[in-house]
């Protein structure tokens, strides 16, 4: 029998297509962060439509190596990661994107027998979804449009005795903070009790390999981070003026973290909600941060969150690492 159906459940158990972070999930973020200082706002408010699409389009750049390094790193070594999960597996992804890498270990799993991708970005985690079941047409999909950061509800296993298999590719874990990493890989840990994950992140590497890969010369990074103020302007109405403001972003060696800053370039005044905040020239929103690990720092932070760390690939040129680690049945 053929399992065609994409069913689209929210995190809080509601069927239907409406994002789960709410508009005024961004709206109550922002004004929080313009009024703090420093001024910081979590990196998933990136990604609507066109942010997606934008960071698709960074995987491409030359400069941008995380992407292909893990693609390549994949195709090499997924029978041995294939061989790790072992046959039946139930995948779940954290943060899906547009589901290119999944394809890679779905083509090598023994008889997987469901999917399911999470991802803030509804619109783009479906078209992707439907795109998958296509293709896969045995495996029973079911996006699920969730901030993993949060609560959410995994749908039941499909088989009995199952395996969950976290697959959290493209050193996303890199955006947390160490004290969220360890939350999250802690909840990972509990939600793949049994089963375990399979975790990408990028390597700690020369400061002048990670500079360029966040400031490329097509200025596709700048369009990717300035894209949150346009994005502002559209959903919330906010007055920014994206020609004020400078994508700035550097490495941080003490904190091993790229941080991405958008730097205004006057002084200026800008509204949301009815509220007026002052920038002086060179202050920032800090946008993101892109920690950077060592295969080392990775392992024993799986091993604190109750992970039990087995096999490591990388690249020839230790750019990127994939994991392997185990979760425990208790
Ligand atoms: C999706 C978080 C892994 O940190 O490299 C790319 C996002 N930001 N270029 C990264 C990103 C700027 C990316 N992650």
């Amino acid at each position: 029998m053929l399992n065609t159906t994409v069913a689209a459940v929210r995190a809080d158990g509601a069927l239907g297509s409406q994002p789960l972070a709410p508009r005024s999930g961004f709206e109550h973020d922002l004004l929080a962060a313009l009024g703090q200082r420093p001024r910081t706002i979590s990196p998933k408010y990136f990604y609507d439509a066109a942010g997606s699409a934008l960071f698709d389009a960074i995987c491409d750049l030359p400069e941008y190596y995380p992407t292909r390094t893990e693609l390549g790193i994949l195709r090499r070594h997924v029978p041995e990661m294939a061989e790790c999960i072992g046959p039946h597996a139930e995948i779940v992804e954290f943060g899906a994107g547009s589901l290119q890498k999944v394809r890679l270990l779905l083509d090598a799993l023994d008889q997987p027998v469901a999917y399911v991708p999470i991802d803030i970005s509804g619109e783009h985690l479906f078209s992707a979804a439907r795109t998958l079941q296509r293709d896969y047409p045995r495996l029973h999909t079911t996006p699920l449009v969730a901030d993993y950061t949060r609560a959410f509800q995994l749908p039941p296993l499909r088989r009995q005795g199952g395996r969950r298999v976290g697959f959290f590719p493209g050193s996303t874990l890199g955006n947390f903070s160490p004290a969220q990493a360890l939350d999250f890989l802690r909840m990972a840990a509990d939600k793949l009790q049994g089963g375990g994950l399979l975790l990408g992140v990028d390597l700690i590497k020369s400061p002048a390999v990670l500079h360029a890969a966040y400031n490329d010369a097509a200025g596709v990074t700048a369009a990717f981070n300035l894209n949150l103020l346009a994005r502002a302007n559209r959903e919330l109405g906010a007055r920014f003026d994206p020609n004020q403001f400078a994508h700035s972003a550097f490495y941080n060696a003490p904190l091993h973290r790229i941080e991405m800053h958008l730097m205004s370039l006057s002084r200026q005044s800008v509204t949301l909600a009815g509220q007026t905040f002052e920038f002086a020239a060179g202050e920032t929103l800090h946008t993101e941060n892109s920690y950077k690990f060592t295969v080392d720092s990775l392992r024993a932070l799986a091993r604190q969150a109750g992970f039990t760390p087995g096999p490591v690939w990388t690249d020839p040129d230790h750019l990127f690492s994939l994991h392997w680690l185990q979760s425990p049945s208790h």
